[in-house]
């Protein structure tokens, strides 16, 4: 049987005599509604449920192309554009009309039905094709586009966004994700109000001092967790973006995300094509924990890297270390790992360089061989070290940046990012390398090779700690400048690709400066990313809390450090949340708190990753809003469920927590876990199998009260309820 349903619909030359068509973008739950008008235009008419029907729009008199799907500069449309270009003849003007849709179902995977919509202006030789990829089950659709130059010289793109959807609704409740190294993903809600909110970064090569690439927006009312009507988006893409929301005058939102960011006018020649970063969104009837679980569920099936392999625990020495180290101290930091369960020794910054030894940050970006004073018998023997205790072994390469006090920078200071006659500007004292010439990237490549060809390294940790501050390539023709960034991010995608397909059993951990780069594309390969260089734990829970919104648990590698001289055993709660590592030096933590390091390690493999790894990840008590937060991962088949609460500050009013996700027709057993050797659960309900009809409805109580104070509960579906009754909130307390 074919497999293949291929629908391809042909408009007539003059679109100005063709019918109006509905063209349907579905998923499971959700739809698109597009229509191609008589005039050829191609509007957009709501995103929302399957069976909902859509009124016609509100029109405002003044405005031209006013629900244009993907809005062009120049044809009367006076919003912000999703495409805006200078033609090969000076024109300045763009008006697409419809030439083609087909739609294709995955042959390899009926789930994934495309719809490629060609567009082409009435007037130049310059096509867009809009591509909108429906994962059906997973509500999920994926949308961008191809812009082809048919004219008879270079254009130039000064917009060329992804996506532009808009919503209809009487208001629009905007959550970003801002925030600065130490301090990522903070939640900020707001009403938009008239005129153009813009939300992006044009950092280049990472994200976070302004914001993560991600958003909600909820419809009519403020965003909650599990009935409001949210629309979740996140851009596939690992540079400089441009997220705007703009309310007209009848008020409509039309939202446009795309990599066009100040500093980007894209130089196309003749006869190329550009392809722009691939969106993605969701809408959800069941607030923003249904935009997380599907999101969740399609990042573990279609975008992030071996989601079925279990993330390994991981001890890095960067907290414990620094740079200051030798073969000696690191030996004895692997002699510390040993019986604790850790399975990767992971060596950090600070292992290479020689005439500019990497001792601080100063220096030796770029010179990428061992530093022979500290590590004489290179890494080889520290693979070997390490796996003569159970330990693999990991590196740290910070491959896209140079170092002006390097060999590096002595042979080759052209390959630098660096505006001509100017002085450079340093972050981190430090600049990027431009990826832009096949040169640079070929000398990149070489750092892998040359470091994990001839070591059995099995876990990298690429970082990137730089801006790109002065986009200027001294490779690229003076015309292709606005070119920089997005070249630079298209090769860093390939550099990764090839990193991941060449070296397939290499884990890796994406880094920038903390959490300064999370996006799908790159985690496409990489195991993890690291969410934060600031491991308080008190910090990490609003943190992973926001990151949350968009990727699972099991990508988020949460490490136990000191920072903060919190509890142990809050620090540990918290890690296990997210991908378990460390980055402590054992030798120096009390037995007591060793002991229940090596309990937890052994619970967190055998009972915990298989649930937060691959379950519904549910969030009940906000950081936000309670002193006591909570989140739950259920099994798929809600046979099993781990609750996590912390308490950010004293409180003993607010314990009780509603649980969600639980199969109302089940009873659980309710197992605290993760407690000191002898230490007796204070909660009351230990022990006890509850319905989870009941803990759903009245709730559990955890009494965690002080600060600092956490717990881990393990719930366990059992055939019929047995033992206690149900414990209610009123009995407990
Ligand atoms: C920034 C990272 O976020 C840290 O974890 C560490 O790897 C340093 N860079 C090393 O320079």
């Amino acid at each position: 049987m074919n497999l293949i349903s291929r629908l391809t619909i042909l408009f007539l030359a003059t679109a100005a005599v063709a019918p109006a068509r509905e063209i349907v973008i579905s998923t499971d739950r959700t739809k698109m509604e597009l229509r191609v008008e008589d005039d050829g235009s191609l509007t957009q008419r709501g995103y929302g449920i399957v069976g909902d029907t859509f009124p016609n729009p509100r029109g405002s008199d003044e405005m031209v192309h006013q629900f244009d799907f993907y809005p062009t500069f120049g044809d009367g449309y006076v919003l912000e554009p999703a495409l805006q270009v200078t033609h090969a003849d000076g024109d300045i003007s763009t008006n697409l009309v419809v030439d083609n849709v087909e739609t294709v179902t995955d042959p390899n995977d009926p789930n994934i039905i495309t719809t490629a919509i060609r567009l082409k202006d009435t007037v130049q030789a310059l096509s867009v094709t809009i591509f909108l990829r429906a994962f059906q089950r997973e509500d999920v659709i994926q949308i961008w586009t191809k812009i082809e130059n048919s004219e008879d010289g270079p254009v130039i793109l000064r917009r060329f966004a992804s996506a532009s959807p808009m919503n209809f609704s009487k208001s629009y409740w905007l959550t970003q994700f801002s925030g600065n190294h130490m301090n990522e993903a903070n939640m900020v809600e707001e009403k938009l109000t008239p005129g153009t909110k813009v939300l992006g970064s044009n950092l280049g090569a990472r994200a976070h001092r302004m914001t993560s690439p991600m958003f909600l927006v909820s419809l009519n009312d403020p965003a909650n967790d599990d009935s409001a009507y949210v629309i979740g988006s996140t851009f596939m893409w690992p540079g400089s973006f441009r997220f705007s929301f703009d309310i007209d005058s009848a008020n409509n939102l039309h939202m446009i995300v795309g990599a066009d960011h100040v500093g980007s006018s894209y130089y196309l020649e003749k006869g190329q094509a550009l392809e722009t970063p691939k969106s993605l969104w969701v809408f959800s009837t069941e607030g923003t924990g249904g935009v997380t679980r599907r999101f969740h569920d399609w990042g573990r099936k279609y975008a992030i890297r071996d989601p079925e392999k279990p993330r390994p625990v991981l001890l890095n020495n960067w907290e414990a270390t620094n740079m200051k180290f030798d073969e000696e101290r690191l030996v004895s930091l692997f002699d510390s790992a040993r019986g604790t369960g850790v399975d990767i020794f992971l060596l950090d910054d600070g292992w290479f360089g020689n005439k500019y030894q990497r001792d601080d940050d100063t220096q030796g970006l770029g010179d990428w061989e061992v530093a022979k004073s500290k590590l004489p018998r290179g890494l080889g023997y520290l693979c070997e070290e390490a796996k003569k205790r159970d330990l693999g072994f990991g590196i740290w390469l910070e491959p896209e940046m140079i170092s002006p006090k390097s060999e590096l920078y002595e042979e080759h200071p052209d390959w630098a990012l660096a505006s001509p006659g100017r002085k450079p500007i340093l972050g981190r004292n430090q600049q990027v390398l431009d990826l832009t010439n096949p040169m640079v990237r070929d000398f990149v490549w070489s750092i892998f090779e040359n470091t994990l060809g001839p070591n059995p390294i099995q876990y990298v940790k690429w970082d990137a700690n730089c801006c790109i501050y002065q986009p200027s390539s001294s490779y690229l023709p003076k015309d292709k400048q606005g070119n920089v960034d997005f070249d630079y991010n298209s090769s860093l995608l390939q550099l990764m690709s090839k990193f991941s397909t060449k070296f397939p059993e290499t884990m890796a951990m994406l880094c920038s400066g903390g959490g300064g780069r999370v996006d799908y594309a790159s985690l496409a390969n990489f195991d993890s990313f690291w969410v934060s260089d600031n491991t308080d734990p008190m910090k990490r829970v609003f943190i992973q809390w926001g990151f949350s919104h968009f990727f699972p648990s099991l990508t988020q590698s949460a490490h136990v450090t000191h920072m903060g001289g919190r509890p142990m055993k809050f620090s540990l709660d918290v890690a296990m949340s997210g991908a378990l590592g460390f980055d402590i030096d054992f030798s120096k933590v009390p037995p007591e708190d060793m002991d229940l390091i090596k309990r937890d390690i052994e619970l967190y493999k055998k009972e915990i990753r298989p649930i937060t790894a691959n379950g519904d990840y549910h969030r009940l008590k906000s950081p936000y809003d309670h002193a006591q937060s909570a989140v739950l991962f259920a099994a798929k088949d809600k046979s099993q469920a781990v609750l996590f609460t912390y308490q950010t500050r004293d409180d003993s009013e607010d314990q009780t927590v509603r649980l969600k996700g639980l199969d109302p027709e089940k009873s659980y057993t309710i197992r605290e876990v993760a407690l000191r050797e002898g230490v007796k659960s204070a909660l009351s309900a230990d022990g006890s199998t509850i319905s989870g009809k009941d803990m759903m409805e009245k709730g559990l109580l955890i009494p965690t009260k002080e600060k600092c104070g956490s717990a881990v509960i393990l719930l366990n579906a059992v055939e019929k309820a047995v033992g206690k009754e149900a414990v209610t909130r009123e009995q407990a307390s």
